[in-house]
């Protein structure tokens, strides 16, 4: 009996956090919106490795082939979407072949830490 009454109480107060966490104030959207893809540190080795040769480790730009600004005031990323930029780096990034990286070798993986750096660095999440 005793032992029924303890299990009881313990239901009662899970359930009291369940119903908590899931209405009365908090919003669900908030609980269950899933985290944007990708790996910032992730990110930020890749682009040492394969990026900085020509966009620079400040990410400014023009050290080889007048390759544009990823951040700062001169950077366009600040525009674009978080899809269009993965896609945009796995098809097209490193424009030439960077420490044993080929062009359009990248996975979605490699380019969604890409882009999570870089928008990162743009101060996007
Ligand atoms: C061999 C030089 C080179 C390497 C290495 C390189 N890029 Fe680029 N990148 C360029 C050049 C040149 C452009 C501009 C021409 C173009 O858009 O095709 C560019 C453009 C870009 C753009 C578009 C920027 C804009 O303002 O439109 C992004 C994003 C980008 N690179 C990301 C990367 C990432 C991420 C890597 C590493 C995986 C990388 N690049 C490696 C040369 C390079």
């Amino acid at each position: 009996m005793r032992r029924g009454s303890w299990r009881r109480r313990l239901w009662l107060a899970f359930g009291g956090l369940a119903v908590s966490l899931t209405g009365c104030g908090t919003r669900p959207a908030a609980v269950t919106r899933r985290p944007p893809p990708g790996n910032i540190a992730a990110g930020r080795a890749l682009y040492e490795r394969a990026c900085s040769y020509c966009h620079g480790v400040d990410g400014q730009g023009g050290v080889r082939l007048d390759a544009p600004a990823l951040w700062g005031p001169n950077s366009a990323i600040a525009t674009m979407q978080r899809r269009d930029l993965a896609d945009f780096i796995r098809m097209n990034m490193p424009l030439q072949a960077v420490h044993g990286i080929q062009p359009g070798s990248l996975s979605r993986t490699q380019a969604d830490n890409l882009a999570a750096f870089l928008l990162h660095q743009n101060h996007r999440g």
